[in-house]
């Protein structure tokens, strides 16, 4: 027992928050304790300190304004999907694509490894809100850690401090997020900059509302905010209560006489997300404007009126940071420019970050992620390939300036997209919405890391959900099916995938900006402007469907390419289907096997359905 004093201000009032620091302070046996009121003074002494104690690197005041550099321990990286678990207290409602362990159990192991966790280390207590402060949409949670990499992260992410713990009141109640690097300092022991634990666990239980995290510094694992509460926990939460906490961004596209559009998409991690919630259309749109509600993940409620209403619950963005340049993202790039956390990037000779990608050619000389000297004939990357950026998205140009109503914007489209070489389309929608439901729940994306398994092979990951439903799959299936009976006006569904390649390896596709080109296809459809070709799949574009102004005309033929479903290959795909939909068996809608009936009925079709001829992708609209 410690007879240590937890000392909350006079502004908190919330006895059970007091209660849970008490205990949590008695069993961590940290050396003090200490109540983040989320001002601009914390953040700067916190970052001041981490310099001092070699956390952090102070960048160049010249190059990037009051921004650090931090490296992480080489063995903590990235998310840890084998070690993260749903401990519901029956199985059965984590299913089959979650790790799961008894409640009880898993506390006992978590208690002994949290006694002592915080010896020699300060604790700190971080209110939080994901969504704007008192939007009907938005929860508050609170999140205990000894790390504070996480409290400056956290200021980034999330809404953040002494405003929170004021709506949190006396009695409200909020999501219990507990965090441990796992690393006790022992009397006269040295501290190291990444202090973590070889054994980690990212556990949820989704009936308390918990989540206790242990052994890693990193991301998702750390900043208890974003995966583990926004999207683990809020599915469960949003299941029991009638809304969709999503892995989705939001942005919106407004036309040259101001009509607005608001879409969000769904994509596996790696397909560009940032990329495509930032989008610039190319100058031959002009007029045309896209700005960004969110780029990682959407709450979603109905409305009264039959819509549905989304918020980002986040404040920031904690993007990858290979791959980001002025040509692929100029806005994220405007957005890194002051007020950043880089992890894992590598530091130039004059105080500034790089990373692959950044520029076409390397500089001479930099110091990589480890620290090490590193030149272009190294032979290794500079930057970690999952080396991130945390930056405010208020910075952001292409904000929309509703980003931060509380009501929400109005979903108008969902897209779904994968990484797909061959077979799925540029793009398709989907007749209405219970075929949307099954394209999303379908959707897949090639590995793209040999590490990963074998390239090329798909992976489902049903509404790029996979590693971030906090309850049973086939559930979720059902409560996406539930909810689109609530609406009047449910979103049109589209699936998406820019990744399709020509027999050489060649993606047929440019991407980036030119993805404008598809989205204003399926604004057009939204508000009924577009024609369309009926397709086995759904409603495809006709080529002067689409815009094409300013694109070396894409030939008839490469967009009838882009857009071919081949017969024999989408059957053997819709067979496939069966291997998901066996997994999760004693929950799976009864909708789907009839969808997936309807869909094989497609094969007796006339041959015309499945012809590749560019004719087909010509001519009067539909
Ligand atoms: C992410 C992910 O970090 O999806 O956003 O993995
Ligand atoms: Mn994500």
């Amino acid at each position: 027992m410690t007879s240590l004093h937890i000392d909350p201000p006079d502004y908190v009032k919330n006895q059970k928050l007091i209660e849970w620091v008490r205990e949590t302070a008695e069993l961590c046996q940290p050396d003090s304790v200490s109540w983040c009121d989320g001002s601009q003074e914390e953040y700067d002494e916190l970052c001041r300190q981490m310099v001092e104690s070699g956390t952090f690197i102070r960048l160049s005041e010249g190059k990037r304004p009051n921004s650090f550099l931090c490296r992480s321990d080489p063995s903590d990286v990235a998310r840890v999907e084998d070690r993260t678990f749903i401990c519901s207290l029956r199985k059965q409602d984590a299913g089959p694509t979650n790790n799961w362990v008894h409640p009880r159990e898993m506390k006992e192991t978590l208690n002994s490894l949290y006694k002592g966790c915080m010896k020699g280390r300060t604790m700190y207590v971080i209110p939080f809100s994901m969504g704007p402060l008192g939007s009907h949409i938005s929860h508050i949670g609170v999140e205990i850690t000894d790390s504070p990499y996480v409290v400056v992260n956290m200021r980034i992410m999330t809404r953040m401090g002494r405003k929170v713990m004021e709506l949190l009141g006396e009695g409200k109640d909020f999501v219990h997020c507990l965090h441990s690097v796992g690393a006790p300092i022992e009397p006269g022991q040295q501290d190291v900059p990444w202090p973590c634990n070889d054994q980690k666990y990212i556990v949820h239980f989704p009936e308390e509302r918990t989540i206790m995290s242990f052994g890693s510094g990193y991301g998702g694992n750390a900043l208890l905010g974003k995966k583990c509460f926004a999207l683990r926990i809020a599915s469960a939460m949003a299941r029991d209560e009638g809304w969709l906490a999503e892995h989705m961004l939001i942005l919106c596209v407004e036309s040259p006489e101001g009509e607005k559009t608001y879409v969000a998409a769904a994509f596996p991690s790696a397909c560009g997300k940032t990329n495509f919630a930032m989008l610039v259309p190319p100058d031959s749109f002009e007029g045309w404007k896209v700005t960004t509600i969110g780029d990682d993940i959407a709450w979603i409620k109905p409305g009264e009126d039959g819509r549905l209403y989304a918020i980002n619950p986040e404040y920031g963005f904690f993007g990858v940071a290979p791959g980001t340049s002025e040509k692929t993202n100029p806005n994220a790039m405007a957005t890194l420019t002051e007020n950043c956390i880089f992890t894992n990037v590598a530091l130039t000779p004059d105080g500034d970050v790089w990373w692959e990608g950044m520029s076409d050619t390397p500089p001479d000389h930099l110091i990589d992620w480890q620290g090490k000297p590193w030149s272009p004939d190294s032979g290794r990357p500079a930057a970690h390939p999952n080396a991130r950026f945390t930056s405010p998205a208020s910075q952001c140009p292409s904000i929309n300036p509703d980003w931060e109503n509380p009501a929400g914007v109005p979903i108008d489209a969902f897209i779904f997209g994968g990484r797909r070489s061959d077979l799925v389309p540029l793009v398709y929608q989907s007749p209405n919405w219970y075929f949307g439901v099954y394209l999303a729940a379908t959707m897949g994306s090639e590995k793209t890391a040999a590490a990963a398994g074998k390239i090329g092979e798909v992976r489902r990951d049903p509404f790029a959900m996979l590693p971030f439903c906090g309850y049973h799959m086939g559930d979720y299936f059902n409560h996406w099916l539930h909810v689109g009976r609530l609406l009047s006006e449910p979103p049109r569904i589209f699936g998406v995938n820019w990744f399709r390649k020509d027999e050489n390896g060649k993606f047929l596709w440019p991407g980036f900006g030119e993805n404008m080109r598809v989205l204003k296809w399926i604004v057009d459809r939204v508000h009924g402007k577009a024609g369309a070709v009926e397709s086995p799949l759904g409603w495809m574009p006709k080529h002067e469907s689409m815009e094409w102004r300013g694109l070396e005309v894409l030939a008839v033929d490469k967009f009838s390419k882009l857009m071919a479903v081949d017969r024999e290959v989408w059957k053997k795909e819709l067979l496939s289907h069966e291997e998901l939909f066996e997994k999760l068996y004693d929950k799976l809608p009864k909708e789907f096997s009839h969808i997936r009936e309807l869909l094989l009925s497609t094969f007796w079709l006339s041959p015309e359905h499945w012809e590749l001829a560019p004719e087909r992708y010509t001519g009067e609209n539909h």
